[in-house]
């Protein structure tokens, strides 16, 4: 016994109006050289495979929407000004020197989802307001908005306020442990300000234990700062450690370096406030 489907349909057999390809095909069976058993079956025409396939996406998307909105809320980064830092609102005029920083950001962002690079970015320089967080921040804004992957972004030293606060409440030590594993599982974390959160003991490790978990697991973080981690004196032993780390969980862009003409942003934004007024 053998079983094939006819290759050529029968004339017989009803088509789509819209794409014309038949609406069901023949399923011959063999049963020894005299008996052939025809069976109908519906098939699917190109309309609904696209059909189903469009539906299927939007139930993905929608539920990645959902998932992605959730990881947001926990770290309460659905503030304007966050959402707001994209690339899309990138001023290229005012701030030349740094475009090829922006352009890398920007290829990065793009090829997450295909790519899923290990490595993030680290964003140092010693000027105030260049747009280090804002690349960063726009990244995220990427990689949640357009991919719909969550990613966790934010000061550090907020995000290890929000971490501990969960720690710290007696009723949700559970709570602090699902926020602490998040932190180390999301897709993409972004911390901004690193620099600023080397201040205590707990912060220190913390970074330290988030950078390292996450290079195990093989998933980016991105960093930016104010100082060079390079330039960590070498009594510091718990900043040694961080650095050490981040050498190799991130590529180092220095903005004194690749763009010593970039300026301060903040001082342009005030300006043209005044201008207004
Ligand atoms: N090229 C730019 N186009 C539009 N807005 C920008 C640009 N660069 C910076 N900004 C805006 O200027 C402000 C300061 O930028 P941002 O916070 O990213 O700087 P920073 O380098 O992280 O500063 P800091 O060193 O103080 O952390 C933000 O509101 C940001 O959105
Ligand atoms: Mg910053
Ligand atoms: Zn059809």
């Amino acid at each position: 016994m053998s079983i094939r489907l006819n290759p050529n349909p029968n004339h017989d057999i009803p088509i789509c109006p819209d794409c014309a390809e038949p609406l069901y095909f023949d399923l011959v069976v063999f049963a020894g050289t005299m008996h052939e058993h025809v069976t109908r079956k519906p098939r699917a025409c190109e309309c609904e495979r696209t059909a189903m396939e469009e539906r299927r996406q939007l139930g993905r998307e929608e539920q990645e929407t959902r998932i992605v909105a959730a990881v947001r809320g926990r770290w309460q980064m659905d503030r304007e000004a966050l959402l707001r830092q994209t690339f899309m609102a990138w001023d290229h005029a005012r701030q030349p020197s740094m475009q090829t920083i922006w352009e890398k950001c920007r290829m990065w962002a793009q090829g997450f989802a295909a790519r899923r690079p290990r490595t993030g970015i680290l964003l140092a320089g010693s000027v105030n307001g260049t747009g280090k967080s804002h690349l960063l921040n726009a990244i995220a804004n990427y990689v949640c908005d357009t991919h719909r992957l969550p990613a966790v972004a934010g000061e550090t030293a907020k995000l290890l306020d929000i971490l501990r606060e969960a720690i710290r409440s007696a009723t949700a030590e559970a709570a602090g442990d699902r926020l602490m594993g998040e932190l180390l599982t999301c897709p993409l974390l972004v911390l901004n300000d690193l620099a600023a959160a080397k201040d205590t003991e707990w912060r220190l490790e913390r970074i330290f234990r988030i950078v390292s978990d996450r290079i195990e697991a093989g998933l980016p973080t991105c960093v930016s700062m104010n100082e060079n981690p390079r330039l960590w004196g070498k009594q510091a032993v718990g900043l040694q450690r961080i650095a050490s780390r981040l050498e190799e969980a991130c590529d180092f862009m220095i903005v004194d370096v690749l763009a010593p003409e970039a300026v301060d942003y903040r001082r342009i934004l005030r300006e043209m406030r005044e201008e207004q007024t």
